[in-house]
């Protein structure tokens, strides 16, 4: 599962649940990426940035309410939550400590030059104000929590908008560092912009933007959409006389939703004259067919939020059996560590006598091949199910021995199952004996 070359592609998303999504960030966003993540050799992770929402949002209804929606849009969106990763940011314990780990190999200055944090200083100095007025330290560390979202997984891709690249080699440098300081650790994690996607104009022909006021929302209902589409701005052409098309932001949102035979149509539409009027009720149609099914399955999945919490619950356990051994290693290499284990390279003796082993033997009962890890007292920390030969026990030893904790989940059918203090004990284990083992492992 870990570093070989057929492993697949990782690739992290994250949504910061702040208000509903518009048609922008549908056609700029969620409609690609809900595409991509089923594409072949890709292992996808979605999810929401509810502890990033805190940053910016201190209304909690807010936060639920945001949390609920965005939720239901990517999903009625299509997002197979059987097929991806999908989560919630705070149902992953382990987010907030690792941010923790990366704070302290982070360096201030560093973090002074992050893009959002700066601006708000040259806003306030602008103002003649506190240079840090209204900056809350949550507003300093966004990089450093974005970070350890990205980095929790190890994963490879993170498909941002350019203004995020900033936070991607952060992530990257603070990956770094960690490695140089405690070894092989974190995969560096690359930034991928996809310049193909569309940007949407809005209403008055600016990008559509929140922060323009000029959104049309996703999931408004087909009268307030048609009203919306009405509202888009025009000229004062008449029907009849010939339009072009370049610079209609009314003709580039059609195209974002036409296919080529259809954006032809228009084309030519625009070409003989169409009314303003009618070109409207044209684009109104073209997105009711492909909106209306997903806001069938919004407004089903927002009147049942137990439903949402269900499969939230679902990923979170997904994302876990990952976290938590990876977060057992990372304690582990930044020395927090079982005091009664093995002590610490430089005292290589003491470590031989003291060692965790794996421990292979055939049961009479049914004459299948077993192993256990056994501590460094003897203690069982992980019993395996019998095997049909010696061998396939063997590689699944080799498995734990190589990738350690974040094996735990790619070898749970052939183990007894095991609870988070366990996965963290075995975790320790696998690193001492990694540790240790320079000499051959007899076992
Ligand atoms: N900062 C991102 C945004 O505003 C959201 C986000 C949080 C994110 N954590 C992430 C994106 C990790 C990608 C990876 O869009």
């Amino acid at each position: 599962m870990a570093s070989s070359s057929s492993a697949p592609l990782r690739v992290l998303t994250g949504i910061t649940p702040s208000g509903t999504p518009h048609l922008g960030n549908y056609v700029g966003s969620i409609r690609h990426s809900v595409r991509q993540s089923v594409a072949p050799g890709v292992e996808s992770f979605f999810f929401l940035a509810d502890y990033h929402a805190l940053i910016k949002v201190q209304d909690p209804a807010v936060i639920q309410r945001s949390t609920l929606e965005i939720a239901a849009s990517w999903l009625a969106c299509g997002l197979d939550p059987e097929r991806v990763t999908f989560y919630r940011q705070s149902d992953i314990a382990a987010i907030p400590e690792l941010t923790w780990f990366l704070t302290c190999v982070t360096g201030k200055g560093v973090l002074n030059r992050a893009h959002a944090y700066k601006a708000q200083l040259d806003k306030n100095i602008a103002k003649g104000e506190d240079p840090d007025a209204d900056v809350t330290a949550g507003l300093f560390m966004y990089p450093v929590l974005m970070g350890a979202d990205i980095l929790m997984f190890n994963a490879h891709k993170v498909p941002v908008g350019r203004d995020q690249v900033q936070h991607i080699e952060m992530a990257r440098d603070m990956a770094q560092r960690f490695n140089h300081q405690y070894g092989e650790h974190f995969t560096l994690p690359e930034a991928e912009i996809d310049d193909a996607v569309a940007t949407l104009p809005g209403l008055d022909g600016r990008k559509m933007s929140k922060s323009y006021g000029n959104t049309i929302p996703l999931f408004a209902s087909r009268a307030y959409l048609q009203k919306q589409i009405a509202s888009i701005v025009t000229d004062s052409r008449p029907p009849g006389e010939p339009k072009e098309t370049e610079g209609s932001a009314l003709f580039q949102i059609y195209q974002a939703f036409a296919d080529a035979d259809e954006t032809e149509m228009l084309r030519k539409a625009y070409a003989d004259g169409i009314g303003w009027g009618d070109a409207k009720q044209l684009l109104f149609e073209r997105i009711e067919v492909e909106v209306a099914p997903l806001r069938k399955r919004y407004e089903a999945l927002m009147s049942d939020p137990a439903e949402i919490e269900r499969i939230l619950l679902i990923g979170a356990e997904k994302a876990s059996a990952l976290s938590q051994p990876f977060m057992a290693r990372l304690r582990h290499a930044v020395g927090l560590r079982n005091l009664a284990a093995g002590r610490d390279k430089g005292s290589a003796k003491a470590a031989k006598v003291a060692k965790p082993s794996f421990k292979q033997y055939r049961e009479r009962g049914d004459g299948l091949f077993y192993f256990k890890l056994l501590d460094a007292r003897g203690e069982t920390l992980l019993q395996s199910r019998g095997f049909a030969s010696p061998q396939e026990a063997g590689r699944t030893i080799a498995v734990l021995q190589a990738e350690r904790g974040a094996a735990l989940a790619a070898v749970a059918a052939q183990i007894e199952p095991i609870d988070t203090e366990q996965t963290r004990a075995v975790t320790e284990a696998l690193e001492a004996l990694a540790e240790a083992t320079t000499t051959t492992d007899g076992s």
